[in-house]
């Protein structure tokens, strides 16, 4: 990668951009063609994508600068609408960069399936006998998958659940199999789901109960990435705090998240702004990387942080993030959708392991951009920039005015709507 043509990247028009990146070997000189006419999912594709489909919504797709993650640099594409997301993630980045960048650890990618057995008329018996018969239970699930098996994946164990009855909300007992299944590259709803209802008509059978459902979980708790980062003490310093004051206050902020569920919750959607950018890029369903995301933050009884942020022995800021990525490197819109597609291609990862270790780093810059600017000079300064131009578009500018419109709108004492319409009139009775 040839760096020198990604810096300042956005002062760069869009062309600009596109040639910076090309210069840099991030995108390849067939790209650069394609964005130049810019990217669309072909009418006739989006056609046969859903139901009753009438048009496509689009987002911005951009690149955050600047990470480096197990000694690999990356230009991530994010698709996401809000100005200020991108910005955030390139310049936390940098500011990992100067203590080696983001480290990374990935577990095994196991996707857990769910087949709900109820009215057992003998949970001791029901348990045994699937205990018994795990072996079996195991092959009849691989047979109805074979072509991942033979790729070293499959069914590889047995997690029996019984949910007991509860008198307060008027609910049965259930016995809940889970099914570990390894999908390898993909995320591997198809399979598992195929493998959970192989299953369970046999399970119904040997625990003489009746299956409710069969289904994927999406509570990935077998497939976590976590991604580590140090920022140098020094380089914290803000305005009129020093360094010392910004990495305590950050911490501070963390174990605020950590307690008071009203907090968390926004600082993990700070996080979320950074890893559905991604994973929205790269073609994945982000609705069920959110809702396990989320349910793993209320893991402890209480919704908390998902990141911790402390001090190292040196003094420098120790941040650290994990979350379950059951993200998929191939299948699905990954195959098919061009922008998913661009994407992969400016990665380049060469597994779903190691989009999982981007996206995961692009999370906890995420946070440290957002938590810098909260406990320093507030966050709507550094939005101020960017809320301005959207207003601005908002507003009805186009070309050239948008940047008059943004411009005069920042030296206005209160930004909003009318003002920059205000403005754009002005600027058109001139
Ligand atoms: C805004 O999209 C995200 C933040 O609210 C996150 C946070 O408060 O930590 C800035």
């Amino acid at each position: 990668m040839e760096k020198e043509f990604l810096n300042k990247l956005y002062m760069k028009s869009r062309a600009d951009r596109i040639k910076g990146l090309a210069l840099s070997n991030v995108i390849s000189t067939e790209d650069a063609i394609l964005l130049k006419d810019d990217l669309h999912l072909p009418a006739e594709v989006a056609d046969h994508m859903i139901e009753n489909q009438i048009a496509t919504y689009e987002l911005p797709l951009g690149v955050a600068v600047n990470f480096l993650i197990d000694q690999k640099e990356y230009v991530v594409p994010m698709a996401v609408e809000e100005p200020s997301v991108i910005a955030a993630a390139s310049s936390a980045a940098k500011m990992i960069n100067l203590a080696g960048g983001f480290q990374t650890t990935i577990q095994n990618r196991t996707m857990i399936g769910q087949v709900v057995l109820k009215d057992i008329p003998d949970m001791i018996f029901a348990r045994d006998m699937v205990i018994k018969h795990q072996k079996d239970i195991l092959q009849k699930a691989n047979e109805a998958h074979p072509s991942i098996v033979k790729r070293g994946g499959g069914a590889k164990e047995i997690i029996i659940r019984p949910i007991a009855a509860d008198k307060t909300f008027q609910t049965p007992s259930f016995l809940v199999i889970h099914l570990h299944i390894e999908t390898l590259e993909a995320m591997g709803a198809n399979i598992v789901d195929t493998m959970v209802e192989a299953i369970k008509p046999y399970l119904e059978k040997l625990t003489n109960g009746t299956a409710l459902m069969a289904i994927l979980s999406n509570y990935a708790t077998e497939c976590l990435a976590t991604a580590n980062c140090r920022i140098p003490v020094w380089s914290l310093g803000k305005g009129e705090y020093t360094g010392e004051e910004v990495r305590n206050r950050i911490i501070e902020a963390c174990q605020l998240a950590i307690a008071d569920p009203y907090r968390a919750v926004t600082h993990n959607k700070g996080i979320m702004n950074g890893i559905d950018s991604v994973v929205l890029a790269t073609g994945n369903d982000w609705r069920a990387i959110e809702a396990g995301v989320h349910a793993f933050a209320a893991r402890s009884g209480q919704y908390r942080s998902l990141s911790s942020w402390s001090k190292a022995e040196n003094g420098d800021l120790l941040g650290s993030l994990t979350v379950p990525l059951p993200i998929g490197a191939v299948g699905g819109s990954i195959n098919f959708h061009p922008a998913a597609q661009l994407s992969k291609r400016i990665l380049g990862y060469q597994s779903a392991k190691e989009l999982e270790s981007i996206i995961v780093s692009v999370g906890l810059a995420q946070n440290l951009s957002a938590l810098k600017a909260l406990v320093t000079e507030g966050i709507q300064k550094g939005h101020m920039g960017l809320q301005a131009k959207s207003l601005a578009i908002s507003a009805g500018a186009i070309g050239k005015e948008v940047k008059y419109v943004a411009d005069h709108l920042k030296q206005r004492k209160n930004m909003n709507l009318a003002a920059a319409k205000e403005i754009l009139r002005q600027l058109k009775e001139k």
